[in-house]
C-alpha cells in the first residue's frame, strides 16, 4: 500500500521506515525543510539504533516531501507533536490544522490514522473536519526511544480504534505482517489506552522509588525487594529499577495531560498526581544526598546526561535538575555522555565542562555521579579511576555500578556498605 506519514519526528520516522520494511510505499512529509533535506540524503536527524540501516535498505520505497499536497495517499498517518500547553493540557493544534489542510485537498475517501498521543475525543473532532470523506482511526504507539525499531517489529500489541468494518479491513492490510498482534477496539478506548499505559509505567517506577527511599531508611535492599515482588507474575520485573526516576518526552507530558483530561471530566487523578510528585522529589532527594556529603562545593564527574541509555534525548532528563541544583551550590561539573553531549550543550552552555570520555570526566574529580546507565559505564577501569580521581566517591543514580570496595559507594535504596 501507499502510505503517507505527516510529521517526521521520533514517532513518524520510526513508523514510516518500519512500515516500508513491512513492504509498503511511504511518503514522508514535514514542514521543516531542513529536516526533509537531511532525510533526502538518507541521514537520520535523531539517534535511534537500527533506523538508518532500515531507511537505506528500503530507500527505493521511501520519498520525502515538503508540500502536503504531495503527501496524499489512501492511508495517511498523523504523527504530529502534541506538546503540553502552558496549563499542561495536550496541545492538539498541529493535528487539527493538518486535518483542516488535508480535508481541503483530498478528492476521494481516505483513512486518517492518528498515531500521535491525543486526549480522548480528539479523533471525534478530526472526524468532524473530514465528514464522510475519511475514516478516522486511532493507532497509538508504544515505542521506547532507543528501542523503537525493535518495539515496532516485535509489539506486545497493536491497538487500533475503529468505528467501521472498512477501516478495520484497511488497517489489517497496513499491519498484515503483524496481524496476530492487532487488538481492535472502539476509538475512544484506543485513545485512553495510550495514556493509561504510560501513566501506569510511570507510576510503577515512582512506586519502586518510594519503596527504595523506605529501604534506605530501614536497611532493606531495593534490589532484593524488586526480585521479591517482581517474581509475582501479576507484578512483573520490568520498570522496577529504582533510581533518580523518569524523564523523556512522553511520561512527563502524558501523565500531566491525563490529569488535565481528568480535570476536564470532573475526575481527580490522585494516583497519577502522586507518581509525578514522587518523581520530582526523587531528583531533589538525590541532589541533596550529594550536597549533604560534600557540605560545600566540589568538582563532580557526571557520567550520563540523556534521560535514559541508547538515546541522545535530553528532554526532561533528571540530569538537568540535578546538575542545575549542584551548579546553584557552586559545584564544578565535568560531564560525559556517549551520545547526548550535543544536546546537553544547548541546555547548559558554558556552565559545565564537556568531557571527551569517562576518564576525562573523572580526572581530578572529587566524586563520580552516574545519572544514565549506559552500557559503556559497566567497563570503567577502576585502576585508572582510583589514580586520577581526587576522592574515590560514587553516587549512583541508577544503582548500576559495581566498584571495588575501596570506593565509597552510595546508591538509592541500598544498605550502607
Ligand atoms: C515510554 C514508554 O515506555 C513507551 O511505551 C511510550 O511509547 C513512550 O514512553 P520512553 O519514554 O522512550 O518510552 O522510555 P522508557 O524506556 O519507558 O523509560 C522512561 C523513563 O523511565 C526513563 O527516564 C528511564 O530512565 C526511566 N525508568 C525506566 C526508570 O527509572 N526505571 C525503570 O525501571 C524503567
Amino acid at each position: 500500500m501507499k502510505i503517507s506519514i505527516i510529521g517526521s519526528g521520533y514517532v513518524g520516522l520510526t513508523t514510516g521506515i518500519c512500515l516500508a520494511e513491512l513492504g509498503h510505499e511511504i511518503i514522508f512529509m514535514d514542514n521543516n525543510k531542513e529536516k526533509i533535506e537531511v532525510l533526502k540524503k538518507l541521514e537520520i536527524p535523531i539517534y535511534e539504533p537500527g533506523l538508518k540501516e532500515l531507511l537505506i535498505k528500503n530507500k527505493d520505497r521511501i520519498k520525502f516531501v515538503f508540500d502536503i499536497k504531495e503527501a496524499v495517499s489512501d492511508v495517511i498517518f498523523l504523527c504530529l507533536p502534541t506538546p503540553p500547553n502552558n496549563n499542561g493540557e495536550a496541545d492538539i493544534n498541529s493535528i487539527i490544522q493538518v486535518s483542516i489542510e488535508l480535508a481541503k485537498i483530498i478528492k476521494d475517501k481516505k483513512t486518517i490514522v492518528v498515531k500521535s498521543t491525543v486526549p480522548v475525543g480528539t479523533c471525534e473532532k478530526i472526524k468532524q473536519i473530514f465528514g464522510n470523506r475519511a475514516n478516522v482511526v486511532s493507532n497509538p504507539e508504544f515505542l521506547r526511544e532507543g528501542y523503537a525499531v525493535y518495539d515496532f517489529m516485535n509489539p506486545d500489541r497493536i491497538v487500533i480504534g475503529v468505528d467501521n468494518d472498512e477501516a478495520k479491513r484497511i488497517m489489517k492490510n497496513v499491519y498484515e505482517k503483524l496481524k496476530e498482534k492487532i487488538i481492535f477496539m472502539d476509538i475512544k478506548s484506543a485513545e485512553m489506552t495510550k495514556y493509561a499505559a504510560n501513566a501506569f509505567l510511570a507510576l510503577k517506577i515512582s512506586f519502586i522509588n518510594e519503596i527504595a527511599n523506605l529501604c534506605e531508611k530501614t536497611g532493606a535492599n531495593i534490589k532484593n525487594v524488586k526480585v521479591g515482588i517482581g517474581s509475582d507474575n501479576r507484578i512483573g520485573m520490568s520498570f522496577l529499577n529504582a533510581g533518580i526516576g523518569w524523564g523523556g518526552s512522553c511520561f512527563p507530558k502524558d501523565t500531566l495531560a491525563l490529569i488535565k483530561i481528568g480535570e476536564k471530566n470532573g475526575v481527580e487523578m490522585k494516583i497519577v498526581k502522586a507518581a509525578i510528585d514522587v518523581n520530582i522529589k526523587q531528583r531533589e532527594m538525590f541532589s541533596k544526598k550529594i550536597l549533604n556529603y560534600y557540605k560545600d562545593k566540589a568538582k563532580i564527574a557526571i557520567l550520563g546526561l540523556a534521560f535514559k541509555p541508547n538515546t541522545d534525548d535530553m528532554r526532561d532528563a533528571p540530569s538537568i535538575d540535578i546538575i542545575n541544583f549542584l551548579l546553584s551550590r557552586n559545584f564544578e561539573i565535568k560531564a560525559y555522555d556517549p551520545k547526548a553531549l550535543k544536546n546537553a550543550k544547548q541546555i547548559f552552555g558554558e556552565k559545565i565542562y564537556y568531557a571527551s570520555d569517562i576518564y576525562d570526566a573523572l580526572k581530578d574529580s572529587d566524586g563520580l555521579v552516574l545519572l544514565t546507565e549506559w552500557d559503556e559505564f559497566k567497563n570503567i577501569d577502576w585502576n585508572i579511576a582510583r589514580k586520577i580521581m581526587n576522592k574515590k566517591i560514587i553516587f549512583d543514580g541508577r544503582n548500576f555500578l559495581k566498584p571495588p570496595k575501596d570506593f565509597e559507594y552510595y546508591g538509592i535504596g541500598l544498605p550502607k556498605e
